[in-house]
């Protein structure tokens, strides 16, 4: 029987720690019950938000509608050959998930340790880190079609990953509840290595040969070192993305600003670190009232304690401005906001 409480804190359940309200709130624990929830109409026409790990999320109000939180467990897996075909229910916590293919030797998530949130929200932003995106490992995802009530599977095609985007984040926003996701894996092991600070912290341990195990250790460990934990700063992880540009509009930065750190991007195109656009701006580490941005990483905003979202908010506001003033870029919002 569904539960549907009211008037619920969300406070535990955003990692910016935003004091708001849902005026519904239900767990959903198996498929079923989402059917159960959208044959009542007063739910149909209920405004929703599916809500996972709440770790890219700012709350800007209360939210006058119901939350839907997925919490549908289970991990199942499949050897075939040297492949391994790992199905888990959209409510796993991401890092468990990491985990439990670690600990068997199932190659393939290793660079994507210690990302907050859980698997549902896994390919909305094609979530990525440490040169791997989850698009490089996901096979395909069940999902719960508001409207008719079916289960409809997409498979990597379907869902048009980009750089932190997919069908979910566009054309089919908010008619989709992820139910589960299956990644292809490998049981021979080929690991990723490119990013510039993975290969510097194995040479510090003296590694040469690592398994991915190692690689989940030293991901870890950089994120660690550079990324606030949630439990005690509220964030939300990179705030903006990494903007990417025209080959045209990247030559007029270089040419006034030749150190700006930047990256291919595909034919025509540049990314930019927007972390050292905000940096360059006098950002990093700085404190406005409740809020501003991490002392180790200026991409991040953070919730010193008792910030309203509308204070996150407008501090994102002025970043963009004085980014766009200084260099003529501007950034984008990754963290999705509400209200
Ligand atoms: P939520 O914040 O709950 O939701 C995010 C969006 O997905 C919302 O639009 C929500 O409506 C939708 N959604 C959630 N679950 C479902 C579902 N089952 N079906 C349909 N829609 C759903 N991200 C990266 O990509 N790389 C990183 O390295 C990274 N590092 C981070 C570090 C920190 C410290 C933090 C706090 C965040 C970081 N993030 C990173 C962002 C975040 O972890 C990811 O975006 C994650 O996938 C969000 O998962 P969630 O369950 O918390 O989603
Ligand atoms: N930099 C600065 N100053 C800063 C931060 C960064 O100058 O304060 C420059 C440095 O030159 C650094 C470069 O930017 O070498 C890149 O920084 P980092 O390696 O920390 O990565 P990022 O581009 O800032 C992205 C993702 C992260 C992901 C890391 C690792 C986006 C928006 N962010 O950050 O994802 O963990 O790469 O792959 O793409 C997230 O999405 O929430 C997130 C944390």
């Amino acid at each position: 029987m569904l539960q549907i409480q009211q008037n619920v804190s969300l406070k535990n359940f955003n990692t910016f720690g935003i004091e708001v309200f849902a005026r519904y709130f239900v767990e959903i624990n198996h498929e079923d019950e989402l059917v159960e929830l959208f044959m009542d109409p007063q739910w149909f026409q209920t405004e929703r938000l599916i809500l996972g790990g709440g770790s890219n999320m700012l709350f800007k109000t209360d939210f006058d509608g119901l939350v839907i939180r997925v919490n549908i467990r289970g991990i199942e897996h499949r050897i075939s050959k040297n492949e391994v075909f790992v199905a888990a229910g959209g409510g796993e916590v991401w890092n468990d998930l990491v985990n439990f293919c670690v600990a068997r030797e199932y190659a393939g998530l290793e660079n994507l340790s210690l990302i907050p949130g859980s698997v549902g929200a896994s390919p909305i932003q094609n979530i990525g880190a440490y040169g791997v995106e989850l698009k490089d490992v996901f096979y395909s995802c069940n999902a719960f079609e508001i409207a008719t009530g079916a289960i409809k599977t997409f498979s990597k095609h379907d869902c048009r990953f980009g750089y932190r985007d997919s069908i979910f984040k566009t054309e089919l926003k908010g008619q989709y509840i992820i139910t589960s996701v299956k990644f292809r894996l490998s049981l021979v092991p080929d690991v990723k290595l490119h990013y510039g600070a993975i290969q510097d912290e194995l040479a510090k341990r003296n590694i040469t040969s690592p398994t991915i195990k190692d690689v989940s250790q030293v991901v870890s460990h950089i994120r660690v070192s550079k990324l606030p934990d949630p439990s005690t700063i509220g964030n939300a992880g990179s705030f903006f993305k990494n903007p990417v540009i025209s080959t045209e509009e990247f030559n007029k930065v270089h040419t006034a600003f030749p150190e700006v750190v930047h990256y291919p991007a595909g034919d025509g195109f540049t990314k930019l670190a927007a972390g050292w656009l905000i940096e360059q701006c006098g950002w990093k580490g700085k404190v406005v009232g409740h809020t501003g941005t991490w002392k180790n990483q200026a991409l991040v905003l953070v919730n010193h304690g008792g910030a309203t979202g509308q204070e996150v908010y407008s501090l994102s506001s002025q970043i963009i401005d004085s980014v766009y003033t200084k260099f003529g870029v501007m950034l984008e919002r990754e963290v999705n906001i509400i209200g």
